[in-house]
């Protein structure tokens, strides 16, 4: 199998969101993230933290358009295989950085059950940070089963499908591509 662009053209049922309209949105997000957290009254220090691997894309683009000092730190936990939730969310790799008493914000590629952000909190929330917010690229309302998560920073919502591309993956593969699609999972 080619990893060209031809091939992923081909495999690319529908390209969901394209690459002017994610750099639109994210230069929003990344004022509405700014100006929140410069009229906060406590000015604490600010994490932002991708969740690997998928929201390695995005963060990256997002960091470039907030306008307030920050730290950057990764943590990896793996809940998918294939394209159905386990729901056994795994940390894999955890942060670096102290978070007590700093203003957390959890960057993700998708929320679609909310297990896998519920999950994070839960650990990140005995930590005593000053705050934890999310941030997310994409969004899955009609699949969410942790009703309770709140999204503060919400890229898109989009529909029940298997998304790949800007940071999402299908087995690992298409993260590199710098749109969002739908596979045609019989092609892959
Ligand atoms: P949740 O725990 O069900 O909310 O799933 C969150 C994680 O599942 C995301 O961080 C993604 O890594 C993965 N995921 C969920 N939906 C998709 C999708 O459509 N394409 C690729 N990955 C997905
Ligand atoms: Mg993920």
């Amino acid at each position: 199998m080619s990893n060209t662009r031809e091939h992923i053209d081909n495999i690319s049922k529908e390209i969901l969101i394209d690459q002017q309209t994610l750099k639109n949105r994210i230069n929003e997000l990344g004022k509405d993230i700014s100006d929140y957290y410069k009229n906060q009254a406590s000015q604490k220090e600010l994490i932002i933290v991708c969740i690997l691997r998928g929201g390695f894309v995005f963060i990256a683009d997002l960091a470039r358009e907030i306008r307030y000092p920050l730290i950057v730190d990764f943590m990896d936990v793996s809940s998918y295989e294939g394209t159905t939730s386990t729901g056994n969310v795994r940390i894999i790799k955890d942060l670096e950085e102290s978070i007590t008493d700093k203003h957390v914000l959890l960057i993700e590629d998708i929320i679609d059950t909310g297990r896998t952000i519920s999950h994070i909190i839960n650990i990140l929330e005995t930590r005593n940070p000053a705050s934890i917010k999310i941030c997310t690229l994409l969004n899955k309302p009609e699949r969410r089963v942790k009703k309770h998560v709140k999204v503060d920073w919400n890229g898109f919502d989009i529909p029940d499908k298997f998304v790949v591309g800007y940071g999402l993956d299908y087995n690992q593969k298409y993260r590199n591509t710098p749109y969002i699609f739908v596979p045609e999972l019989d092609k892959i």
